[in-house]
This record gives C-alpha cells, structure tokens and sequence, in this order.
C-alpha cells in the first residue's frame, strides 16, 4: 500500500515566502489500485510523483510504500520500488539499442547480473510473449533499434519496460500527451491491458478527459495544492469526458 501523509511542497526560489506546490496532500492506495490524476499545467502533479519516487524530498509529510519511508531507501534501491513511464516517448528507451537490448537492461534492473539464471535464448522467448501480447507485431523485430520504431511503438516498449522488473508502485506521467489522438488511444488501452494483467498499482497522470473517465478504479483532481474532488464507483463509471472537462474548468 501507497501512503502519502500531509505531503507539503514549496520550492523557495529566492523569496521569502516562496511558492507553495503542494500543500496537505493525504492519499492511500491499495495493492492493485489504478488511480488517475488529472490537474491543471503547473498544478504539482509530475512534483508529486517526484515525491513519490524518492527523488524530491518534500517540505513535509511522509511517503510510506509497504511500510517503509521512501526517503530512507537508497537511491539505487529505488528502482526496485517504484517504476515511472514520462510523456517523452524518447526518455524511456535507449534509441540505439535494439529492442532486445532494451528489454533485456530493464529486465536486468534491480536484480544482480551475477544471480540471473536466464540464457540470452530464454530471455528472447519471454520477451517474444510478451511483446506479443501488445498484439502490435513488435515481436518480430527484436533486433531492430528503438530509433526505427515510430513513437506509438516505442511508447509501447517504455511501457513493456516499466514492468518488465518487479516495483511496488507504476508512475504514469501523461504518456500519451507527445502521440497522435488515434495512437495515444491505442497505447492508453495497451497500458490499462498491463496494469489489469499484472494488478499492478498505478498512478497515472493525464490531461485526456476520455482517458481519465474511461480508465482507472478512481480519480483525484488536483488543484490548488491539494486533491480538490475525488470520482469513484458509480460517479465515476456514470462521469462523462464533457461532464469531467466542465468540473475541471470550475476549479
Ligand atoms: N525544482 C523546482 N524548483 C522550483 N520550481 C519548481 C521545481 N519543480 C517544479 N517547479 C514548479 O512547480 C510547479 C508545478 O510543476 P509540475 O509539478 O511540473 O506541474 P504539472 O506536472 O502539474 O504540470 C510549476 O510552477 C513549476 O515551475
Ligand atoms: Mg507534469
């Protein structure tokens, strides 16, 4: 379980009064649980995940993953905690590797080289399934480099890799805010099909108003520092993207 408790962020920036981002955020999430968070620009959500990942120590409170204080887990352990996808489609893979090799380093992650007990030709059959269940024929080009495949498919590939090693929690940071309408569609529903698959626990960002009605268990709106309303069970599920997109313009 994710807890945040009473997470204040403010950065100084020279003032004496500095500038307040966050301010009395409290959230708990369970095992499993995909939540979706949408906000205005600026409105401290990629500050919040941050946070999150143990990256940006925050003004006050507390961030507690299965108990523990992230801010007390090693930097290099973090990886091992928690996994982050950002709207870069670049920033996730190394272009000039192959697909191969890409998954093969986030496989990798976390675990010591040494202890793996995979061969290079096992490794090539768990990826083959897995790249196969993305159901857009990726599969078949595991030696290609990432820098040949469009942004959709390698959106696709970041997000194969995000889970590929086990982490406690998935950070998904507007991942489908640099694609086209019809791809970002298809990568949302190829990243709701992994998360389902793997029960992983999910926080995502985004601003598409159809993506943030039609996925996830429930829905923090962020705004003025803090999570102003919350959908859930049948609000949510009964919330259409114009409804969401007018209570949006309220805040
Ligand atoms: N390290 C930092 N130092 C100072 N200000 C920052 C820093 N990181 C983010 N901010 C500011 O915090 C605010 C929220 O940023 P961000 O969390 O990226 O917003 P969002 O992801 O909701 O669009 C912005 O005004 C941004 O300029
Ligand atoms: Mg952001």
């Amino acid at each position: 379980m994710l807890v945040l408790k009473n997470i204040g962020v403010t950065f100084d920036g020279g003032t004496s009064i500095g500038s307040t981002i966050l301010n009395g955020i409290n959230l708990r999430v369970c095992g499993g649980e995909f939540v979706i968070i949408i906000g205005g620009n600026g409105a401290g959500k990629t500050t919040l995940f941050n946070v999150i990942s143990g990256l940006l120590r925050p003004t006050t409170g507390q961030v507690m993953l299965d108990g523990k204080d992230m801010a007390k887990i090693p930097a290099h352990e973090r990886s091992q905690y928690v996994a982050r996808v950002v709207q870069n489609t670049m920033a996730g893979t190394m272009c000039n590797l192959t697909i191969f090799e890409n998954l093969a380093f986030a496989f990798t992650r976390g675990k010591r080289r040494k202890l793996l007990p995979y061969s290079t030709s096992a490794r090539r059959k768990i990826f083959a399934e897995k790249l196969e269940s993305l159901g857009i024929g990726l599969e078949k080009r595991m030696n290609a480099t990432v820098a040949s495949l469009s942004g959709g498919q390698r959106q696709a590939i970041g997000l194969l890799m995000s889970v590929l090693a086990p982490s406690k929690i998935l950070l998904l940071d507007e991942i489908t805010a640099a694609l086209d309408p019809k791809i970002s569609d298809s990568v949302m529903a190829l990243a709701n099909k992994i998360i389902v698959a793997e029960g992983r626990t999910t926080l995502m960002i985004t601003h598409n108003m159809a993506h943030a009605t039609a996925y996830g268990d429930r829905m923090l709106l962020l705004a003025n520092s803090h999570f102003q309303r919350e959908f859930s069970g049948p609000e949510k599920e009964a919330l259409t993207p114009s409804e969401l997109a007018k209570v949006f313009g309220e805040v």
